[in-house]
């Protein structure tokens, strides 16, 4: 980076932009196949969502009332897709932003005939801020978010006390935030995060993780998780105040 452009940035960091500089996902420019790109091109007009409609009016998106699931990273969308169609009663939004998982997604959305269900191809964090209302989520969804094994990548993990402080916003009370992960050393650090982050209570009779509850559908990683022999840790937490 030039000198100049360096001291832009610096100067755009103090008065107050670009304040996350870390970010949890490292954007892989995967290509699209065929279906992935006809799905986006057809569902896209109906399904997508866009950073730039600002804050949303869920009943307007759906048109209805009903109660809405929010799912960060979905990655190909097998699971939320799932959730989606066995849940007719409740609201989907989705946030991912590899475009070839938006497009799997969108494919599957569309061969199941979901209509539920809204996707939006951008970073979670973004979108909860500028797009999400406060207190309208009856659910968020991260399951199996990227680990980031080496210590020194911790800092990138998305759950953070931050992350849990802006979440809890989203949340209406009584709104859960429900986590899973297949890396021992990621549940831990979700269980003491999320155990000091104020204003939420942990669901689990025994303090710690819950088992995975029916409407869990197994997620690919999840399966990936079991073939390695890995354990996979659901976390639940309510809004309380
Ligand atoms: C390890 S994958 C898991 C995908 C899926 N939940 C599953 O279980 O199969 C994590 C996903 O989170 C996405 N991701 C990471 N950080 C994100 C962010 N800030 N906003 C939206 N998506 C994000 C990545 O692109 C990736 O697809």
């Amino acid at each position: 980076m030039s000198e100049s452009s360096k001291l832009t940035i610096e100067q755009a960091e103090q008065d107050g932009k670009y304040m996350r500089r870390i970010r949890s996902f490292v954007k892989r420019e995967g290509r699209l196949t065929k279906g992935q790109a006809a799905s986006i091109e057809k569902c896209w007009p109906t399904m997508g969502l866009t950073h730039d409609m600002g804050m949303l009016n869920f009943e307007d998106v759906f048109g209805n009332n009903n109660d809405v699931v929010l799912e960060i990273g979905f990655g190909m969308g097998k699971s939320l897709v799932e959730m989606a169609k066995n849940n007719p009663h409740l609201n989907y939004i989705g946030i991912e932003v590899h475009k070839p998982g938006v497009g799997a997604c969108l494919m599957d959305a569309d061969a199941q005939g979901v209509t539920n269900l809204r996707l939006f191809e951008h970073d979670a964090v973004e979108i909860l801020a500028d797009c999400i209302p406060d207190g309208s989520l009856a659910t968020l969804q991260l399951f199996f978010p990227d680990p980031w094994h080496k210590k020194r990548h911790h800092k990138r993990r998305i759950v953070q006390l931050e992350f849990a402080e802006s979440l809890r916003s989203k949340l209406r009370i009584g709104g859960v935030f429900h986590m899973a992960t297949d890396w021992e050393n990621y549940a831990e650090h979700m269980l003491e995060v999320m155990s000091q982050a104020p204003g939420y209570e942990n669901t689990s009779e025994t303090n710690d993780y819950v088992p995975r509850p029916d409407h869990r559908p197994l997620t690919k990683f999840e399966q990936r998780g079991h073939r390695l022999g890995h354990g996979v840790w659901d976390l639940m937490f309510k809004r309380t105040a």
